[in-house]
């Protein structure tokens, strides 16, 4: 780092970013439409997150739900011969378990990443704190198990980045307990510079050691790079390698998960999505295979908004939703996360840009806290359809009660304080006999009004 910049090997890579994606782009000095009194900060520097652990020992530890009672657990070592292993237990310092997986890295224009190890481990107890180590050296990290059953508490906040904001939303989500983070896309905002990527993992490692960390991808993920990276992702899909196997998807893009009465579906915005390709077609076996006994809630994720009033990333996400809308109505998908649109908004129930008592509810919730500051001007004036919008930073909760209910709350970063600034309680599609052509018929072969 003491060299020159232009020596730097990551220079090239960092102009080209500059170039192509301006760091700090110019905030407007007009500001309408804001819903509340609370006085708007520009953005906050980048930490950059050190190393200061051996060359053995883990760093950037973080855990994923992989598969029913599997959990994996991803880290990265400087030194290449520390075993891909994994010991644990459910009582500190006592590893009556031991699971071995796999290892991969990844090299990008002159970076060499370090030896990044994946294992599953598992049959594990739900509700249960387990103990583990990872490559047989250095600290002790837990994490607990989802519960079986109900209630289970879903954090969502995308757009994440590593700055002094990030740092305030993580310790916010931290000060209340949870079950799984969400991460609708957008996490380090390395754009190229891939230590940015290894300063990302230590920023959120004393989260996502603990909890497990659920992403999909962004528009920041792509990294790609004309005939030398045509097919991008390079960085996330070695370091956040999500269960997309055991979701028999084919791709690390686009996959699903169950926790707790819930399906989760992670959305691909950046790979194809129209009829004739591979995730449209997961997509549909999947959303086939949701038994609603078993998961009432069903609930998608993905980057970039289907429905906004922000003026920002304006109808970005609009194929998108022509392609995969009706899969998700017919399916009566309850929630739409999204990100990208640095604000949050809440819509009703829509379908077809109409509201809709059947179709989902959507939230954009690209408010983690990133380096490129607040996405401050929304439509004025504003679309019946969207119920709350507001640029700040901060997270969001979805705490799923029963079968029938889940309250959500969003949690604005008010600099030190977390406070709630919006919260609805919300009524499972499953329940709600109006959207299901026999009340009561809700499993997964189940006819639906509009198929009529
Ligand atoms: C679900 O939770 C809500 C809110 O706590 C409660 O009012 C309702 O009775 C519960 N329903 C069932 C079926 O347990
Ligand atoms: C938000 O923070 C400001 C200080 O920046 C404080 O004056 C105000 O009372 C806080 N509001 C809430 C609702 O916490
Ligand atoms: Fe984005």
């Amino acid at each position: 780092m003491d060299k020159p910049l232009w020596l730097n090997p990551h220079f090239l890579p960092l102009l080209l970013t500059i170039f192509f994606f301006p760091p700090f782009p110019l905030q407007p000095s007009l500001l309408t439409a804001l819903q509340s009194d609370y006085v708007r900060h520009p953005p906050r520097k980048v930490v950059v997150t050190q190393h200061h652990r051996s060359k053995s020992d883990p760093q950037q530890v973080h855990t994923s739900l992989a598969g029913k009672d599997y959990m994996r657990i991803s880290w990265i070592t400087d030194d290449k011969d520390v075993p891909s292993e994994v010991e644990y237990g459910t009582v500190s310092g006592r590893y009556n378990a031991m699971a071995v997986g796999d290892h991969t890295s990844y090299h990008y224009f002159f970076y060499s990443s370090g030896k990044i190890h994946h294992v599953n481990i598992g049959p594990l107890e739900p509700s249960t704190t387990y103990y583990y180590r990872c490559g047989g050296h250095g600290p002790e990290f837990s994490f607990k198990t989802p519960p079986q059953t109900f209630p289970i508490e879903f954090v969502v906040a995308g757009d994440l980045g590593q700055t002094e904001w990030t740092a305030s939303t993580l310790s916010h989500v931290d000060s209340k307990d949870y079950d799984v983070f969400i991460l609708p896309g957008d996490l380090s905002y390395a754009d190229t510079q891939q230590p940015l990527w290894d300063s990302f993992g230590r920023l959120v490692e004393p989260y996502a050691s603990r909890r497990p960390w659920m992403v999909t991808e962004g528009n920041h993920e792509m990294e790609m790079f004309p005939i030398i990276y045509p097919h991008g992702f390079k960085a996330y899909n070695a370091r956040w390698l999500m269960p997309y196997q055991q979701s028999g998807s084919t791709s690390n893009l686009y996959y699903s998960f169950n926790a707790a009465g819930s399906h989760v579906i992670m959305l691909g915005s950046y790979t194809d999505f129209d009829g004739d390709s591979a995730q449209y077609k997961w997509l549909e076996s999947d959303l086939a295979k949701v038994d609603r006994k078993k998961t009432p809630w069903v609930v998608v994720v993905l980057h970039a908004p289907w429905h906004s009033t922000n003026l920002a990333h304006k109808g970005e996400g609009e194929s998108m939703r022509k392609a995969m809308e009706d899969l998700l109505y017919k399916a009566r998908v309850d929630v739409v996360f999204s990100g990208h649109v640095h604000a949050y908004e809440r819509f009703t129930r829509i379908y077809d840009n109409k509201a809709d008592p059947c179709g989902p509810v959507y939230i954009t919730i690209g408010d983690g806290g990133n380096r490129e500051g607040l996405a401050l001007v929304f439509e004025n004036p504003t679309s019946e359809l969207s119920v709350y919008r507001e640029p700040s930073f901060g997270h969001g909760r979805l705490r799923v009660v029963n079968e029938s209910r889940a309250h959500w709350s969003w949690h604005r970063n008010n600099d030190s304080d977390s406070f709630v600034a919006d919260e609805v309680w919300l009524q499972s599609l499953t329940t709600t006999e109006s959207c299901w052509l026999y009340p009561g018929n809700t499993d997964g072969s189940m006819v639906n009004k509009d198929e009529l």
